[in-house]
C-alpha cells in the first residue's frame, strides 16, 4: 500500500526529511574525512574526528536503507513533462548511482575499520564486526578504496548541484520545491 500523497508534485514528507537530514550528514562526512587523515598521529584531537565520521557515517548506512524502503511506499512525483527522453534517462541513473554511492561509500569506509581491526561504534556503542580483521597493509588498500569511492560520490553530488541549478537557471523549470 502506498502512503498518502498531496496534490501537488512533491517528495513526500518522510522522503524530504531524510533526504536533508543524509545530505548534512554526508556533507559533513566529506568536511571531517580530509581532515582526519590528515592530523599528526599524535594529534589529541584525531580520535575524536575518527569517532565523529565513523558514527555518522555508519548512521548513513541505517538510514539509506529506511530511505530506500520509504521510498518504495511512497509515491515519487513524476519528472517536469517538458524534460526530454533522454534527460530523464539520466535523471533516473543520476539518483540511482547516489543511492548506490550511499551504500558503497559507508561499507568500505567499514571494511576500512574493520580490516584494520579498529572495529566500528556508534559513538561509544560497539557496532557488528561485517569484515575480517586483515592487518595494516590490507586495512591500508581498503582506506585507498574508500577514498577513490568517496570522492567519486562527492563529484556526483557535484552533478546533482549542477543539474539541479541547470534546471532553475537554463530549463526554468525548478525542481527545489520538491525537495524543499
Ligand atoms: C557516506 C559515507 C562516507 C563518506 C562520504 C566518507 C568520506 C570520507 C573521506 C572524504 C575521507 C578522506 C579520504 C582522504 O582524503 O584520504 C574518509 C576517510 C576515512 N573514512 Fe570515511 N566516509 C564515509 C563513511 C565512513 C564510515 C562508515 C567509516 C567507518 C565506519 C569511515 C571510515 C573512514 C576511515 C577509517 C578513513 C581514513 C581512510 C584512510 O586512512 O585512508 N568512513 N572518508
Ligand atoms: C549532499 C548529498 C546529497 C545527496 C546524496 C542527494 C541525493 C539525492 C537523491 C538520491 C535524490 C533522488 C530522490 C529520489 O527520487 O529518491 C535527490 C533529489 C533531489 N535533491 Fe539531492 N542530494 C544531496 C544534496 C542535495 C542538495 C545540497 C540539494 C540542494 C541544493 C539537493 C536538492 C535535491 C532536489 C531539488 C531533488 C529533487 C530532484 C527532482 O525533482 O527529481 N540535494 N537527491
Amino acid at each position: 500500500m502506498k502512503l498518502a500523497t498531496t496534490h501537488q508534485p512533491v517528495y513526500h514528507v518522510p522522503m524530504r526529511t531524510l533526504h536533508w537530514t543524509m545530505a548534512l550528514c554526508i556533507i559533513a562526512l566529506f568536511v571531517t574525512g580530509p581532515i582526519m587523515v590528515a592530523f599528526d598521529a599524535k594529534d589529541t584531537l584525531r580520535p575524536a574526528f575518527y569517532s565523529f565520521h565513523k558514527s555518522i557515517g555508519a548512521l548513513i548506512v541505517a538510514l539509506v536503507f529506511v530511505r530506500l524502503a520509504v521510498r518504495w511506499l511512497s509515491q515519487v512525483p513524476p519528472l517536469p513533462a517538458a524534460m526530454p527522453p533522454g534527460e530523464r534517462l539520466l535523471a533516473h541513473a543520476g539518483h540511482w548511482l547516489l543511492y548506490a554511492m550511499m551504500v558503497a561509500a559507508p561499507l568500505t569506509g567499514w571494511a576500512t575499520s574493520d580490516m584494520y581491526g579498529y572495529g566500528v561504534k556508534f559513538f561509544d556503542m560497539p557496532l557488528p564486526k561485517l569484515f575480517p580483521t586483515l592487518g595494516a597493509e590490507t586495512g591500508a588498500q581498503a582506506g585507498d578504496v574508500h577514498t577513490v569511492v568517496a570522492y567519486l560520490f562527492l563529484a556526483l553530488v557535484g552533478l546533482h548541484l549542477l543539474a539541479i541549478a541547470k534546471h532553475r537557471y537554463v530549463d526554468r523549470d525548478c525542481v527545489m520545491h520538491r525537495m524543499a
